[in-house]
């Protein structure tokens, strides 16, 4: 090294420092860049890492068009035969879980059982119901439909625990009997032709408002069943809300009808402080009864959280929504597919006639067990409502991230659970599109299953269910054993709501005359 001095040597060796440190540095600098870049591509992704090292990625899909999204198509699979077809279609491109831009909403669609279920199921609250805005509008926040948490689950359970005692069904037996048995013996006056769809829902209005509020047949039910008719049109509609506007005219009408709750519950509350000890040990009369005695200090075992007294006829009246159109569509549909299926329906007959003409014999009442221990009608009922789909899918939103098999839904996120497309799936069920009802023979057990969920399931798992099977059954047992019918060529239409075309026109006759 004897050509640079010492002093050489040191300014050498700080300038290769400082060079070395800038070229570090730069690389330290564009390795930072990439990882950051990479967070972010995977973030663009939705991609997270668990704690365990795996990978979750928002689902894939499309947006399709700007503001409308794939809304028309969305639309447009409502009105075929196989309203599944927009989600089949999406499956085959984007797996089981995928997203999609509907409705005004960015939304993950979720075709998978086992996803559904964690949706349902609901550990933690992690989801909360997501309506479109002119439901949320109707609803009002204290609506069992809409809220979440210890209050939702307790006014959830007083109304379960209600509706499926044994007590309730035993009387609740005899005025389905009563009202059905009545809307029957009219039909022949109607010049044999008769609108199933119309009738049905003439018997299920009058059963939902006895439940609910104890008010029969008459001016009242009338006036109730006209507001409620005027409030329910505004559920799918622009959520503008001023003079003239449906939402508008929906919200009074729901003002109005909540003037005429509000009477009963003040009626109700004078008679139950005049009776305190004795209507305490009484059976609730009604939905009302059950809410109004958990408002009552008196009567709340759990003083710290009752249902607060002015939640009680809003509820009463949210309540109708998921009963009203429900039951009489299962009624219609189950008409319609037993009409297309003579051998089914011969089937049913021979069951329903061997019950009737035991009791005819015995001369025995009919109990509510008789009518749910058919189990080719129980049969009949469930492949109805798995290929009926009136309620093909819940929507929820998600209060945080949720991971689940490999998805990531992340917080804030709009997620549909397709129940249509789990029951219309030939993996769950063979030849899906058969209305096959000996297909519940084999698989029985499957009923509270993933793959069947008619009543949605966890937290929110319909308390009207065993009601309304009840309903049903005793519908389709007087119907088979009074008339026989002929029903018109009519289509089955699933958007907005699933409904007959024609309200399906069926020409009637009484049992024992021949039909052409
Ligand atoms: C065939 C008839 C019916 C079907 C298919 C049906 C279906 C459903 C479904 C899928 C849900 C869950 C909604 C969700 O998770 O967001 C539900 C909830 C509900 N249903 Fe039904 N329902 C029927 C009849 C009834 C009847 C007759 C009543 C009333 C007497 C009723 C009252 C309710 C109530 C109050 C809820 C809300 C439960 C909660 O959020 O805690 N349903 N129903």
């Amino acid at each position: 090294m004897g050509w640079l001095s010492c002093a050489e040597i040191w300014v050498l060796i700080v300038v290769l420092l400082v060079s070395g440190l800038c070229v570090y540095k730069k690389i330290w600098m564009m390795m930072m860049m990439m990882v950051k870049r990479e967070k972010e591509e995977r973030e663009e992704r939705g991609e997270r890492k668990n704690g365990g090292g795996g990978v979750f990625s928002v689902p894939k899909g499309s947006w399709g068009w700007p503001l409308i999204g794939e809304t028309l198509e969305f639309i447009a699979s409502g009105y075929t035969s196989k309203p599944v077809c927009f989600m089949d279609k999406r499956k085959s491109l984007y797996g089981d879980v995928f997203r999609t831009h509907i409705l005004g909403k960015a939304i993950i669609v979720s075709t998978d059982p086992d996803v559904n279920k964690v949706i349902l199921q609901n550990h933690g609250n992690a989801f909360i119901p997501c309506y479109p805005k002119s439901i949320s509008e109707l609803l009002g926040k204290s609506s069992i439909l809409q809220m979440n948490g210890p209050m939702h689950k307790k006014m959830h359970t007083l109304i379960g625990v209600f509706l499926k005692s044994p007590q309730f069904k035993d009387r609740i037996t005899l005025d389905i009997e009563k009202v059905v048995r009545l809307s029957l013996s009219t039909w022949m006056d109607k010049g044999c032709q008769v609108f199933v769809q119309d009738e049905t829902k003439k018997i299920t209005f009058e059963i939902l408002v006895r439940v609910l509020m104890s008010i029969g047949p008459g001016e009242e039910m009338n006036v109730l069943k006209k507001e409620f008719e005027e409030f329910i049109k505004g559920l799918i509609c622009l959520p503008v809300k001023f003079p003239g506007t449906r939402l508008y005219k929906s919200l009074k009408a729901k003002e109005r009808m909540l003037k005429m709750v509000d009477k009963i519950i003040l009626e109700r509350k004078i008679g139950m402080d005049n009776n305190k000890t004795d209507s305490k040990e009484e059976l609730p009369n009604d939905a009302i009864d059950v809410l109004l005695r958990d408002a009552s200090a008196e009567y709340s075992g759990d003083q710290q959280m009752r249902v607060p007294l002015d939640f009680v006829a809003g509820n009463i009246i949210e309540m109708m929504i998921p009963g009203e159109e429900t039951v009489p569509t299962a009624m219609t549909l189950a008409v319609k597919f037993l009409s297309d299926s003579p051998v089914a329906l011969a089937h049913l007959v021979e069951e329903n006639m061997e019950l009737r003409n035991k009791k005819d014999q015995s001369g025995e009442e009919y109990s509510w067990t008789d009518y749910m221990s058919l189990p080719f009608t129980q049969n009949v009922i469930s492949e109805t409502l798995r290929l009926a789909n009136i309620i093909n899918a819940v929507w929820r939103k998600a209060l945080k991230d949720v991971k689940i098999k490999g998805y990531l839904i992340p917080k804030g996120w709009c997620v549909l659970a397709s129940f249509s497309s789990v029951h219309m799936d030939e993996t769950n069920y063979e030849n899906p599109y058969e209305f096959d009802p000996w297909r519940w023979k084999k698989i029985g057990a499957a009923v509270s299953s993933n793959t069947f969920t008619p009543f949605g399931g966890g937290q929110r798992l319909c308390p009207g269910l065993e009601l309304s099977r009840l309903e049903i059954s005793i519908f389709l047992h007087f119907l088979v054993t009074t008339y026989r019918w002929n029903s018109d060529k009519d289509e089955i239409i699933y958007f907005p709501t699933v409904r007959m075309k024609k309200k399906l026109p069926i020409t009637i006759m009484p049992l024992h005359t021949p039909m052409n």
